[in-house]
């Protein structure tokens, strides 16, 4: 199928990426994660969620965490878009509902209006327009702690059907703003695709799937990438650095990845760059490239190739590409 023409023909308005819901099994420990260590804001928490924000976010979250039983793994239970309003909501839920979606209108604390379905991949999303507001720390610069995230910018996504994801989001108003293809075609591996005037709000990446890989939190200068390790290491965290820092050549983004207590995987990043423009045409990166996965530094371990969280309930299947990546152990044995 290869490239397809954007659609700019949408009866909704999604405007970007907006929260994920995640599981903890010690919300304690996911609070000193997030709060002590990187440095995001608590919004709210009781015994059974744990609400959590970054400093240019006024709405009330971009995590909520929801408690489970000990032995239960770290599981997503839901990625949340916004669209412009409660109107596009109600189009979108006809829309879903014609086109044979099972979308339904569901109950979410701190936020108005909100639809969920399932993706063509199997993955749990929801939309919502409108969220508890209140002021942010972006001014209450003595608050500024860990990484000194700004917001959540981007997920990614292991799918067994990369191209069936990108017919989706496509279909949805998303624009394509890089590709990884098999060498020689255009095959997709993995791609990169927006909504707001950046490259990503999601990424689907070729994998056992449908799996959450990680979430991706802004903040504007190296610097902060670079202390939020520092900070993470001096409160005994540094075991959950997963990818150590490095420059991705897909978006540009300079990077550190961390797992959280239930095995989340969280990117701190700066930063990519702007795609507004029409004609701003998608770059692509042939497989065989690793500089697109890193332009300096060592190769991701295999653990960030292969681990990921499970959407809850969701099966996972097998990718229909077979496509293994260069890892750093497999660079290791080749010195
Ligand atoms: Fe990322």
């Amino acid at each position: 199928m290869g490239l397809l023409q954007p659609n700019q023909d949408v009866p909704f308005n999604i405007t970007r990426l907006s929260h994920v819901c995640l599981t903890s099994r010690d919300l304690e420990k996911t609070r000193y994660f997030y709060q002590s260590g990187l440095g995001l804001e608590v919004t709210s928490q009781d015994e059974t969620h744990l609400y959590l924000r970054a400093t240019e976010e006024t709405g009330h979250h971009s995590i909520v965490f929801e408690k489970v039983q000990s032995d239960q793994p770290g599981m997503c239970r839901a990625v949340t878009y916004r669209m412009y309003q409660d109107d596009d909501i109600k189009r979108a839920h006809d829309w879903f509902n014609l086109k044979g979606y099972s979308a339904d209108f569901v109950d979410r604390d701190h936020q108005g209006l909100t639809l969920r379905l399932t993706d063509a991949v199997g993955v749990p999303i929801e939309f919502c327009a409108t969220m508890d507001q209140s002021e942010n720390q972006m001014r209450h610069f003595h608050t500024h702690r860990g990484a000194r995230l700004s917001f959540l910018d981007h997920i990614q996504i292991a799918t067994h059907d990369v191209q069936a994801a990108y017919q989706f989001y496509n279909d949805l108003g998303f624009r394509l703003t890089e590709y990884t293809a098999t060498d020689g075609s255009d095959e997709m591996w993995g791609v990169w695709l927006k909504r707001k005037n950046n490259t990503q709000d999601v990424v689907y990446s070729n994998g056992a799937g449908p799996r959450l890989h990680h979430i991706a939190f802004h903040t504007p200068e190296i610097a902060n990438v670079i202390h939020g390790a520092d900070v993470m290491a001096s409160l005994g965290l540094a075991d959950a650095m997963d990818r150590a820092p490095g420059r991705h050549g897909i978006g540009n983004a300079f990077f550190v990845y961390y797992r959280d207590p239930d095995g989340h995987r969280v990117e701190t990043f700066t930063s990519h760059y702007n795609v507004i423009d029409c004609d701003h045409q998608p770059t692509r990166w042939d497989l065989s490239d690793t500089r697109r996965s890193q332009i300096w530094g060592f190769p991701a371990p295999k653990k960030w190739f292969f681990e990921a969280t499970a959407f809850d309930g969701v099966p996972v299947s097998p990718p229909k590409l077979d496509a293994p990546p260069v890892t750093l152990e497999d660079y290791l044995a080749q010195e």
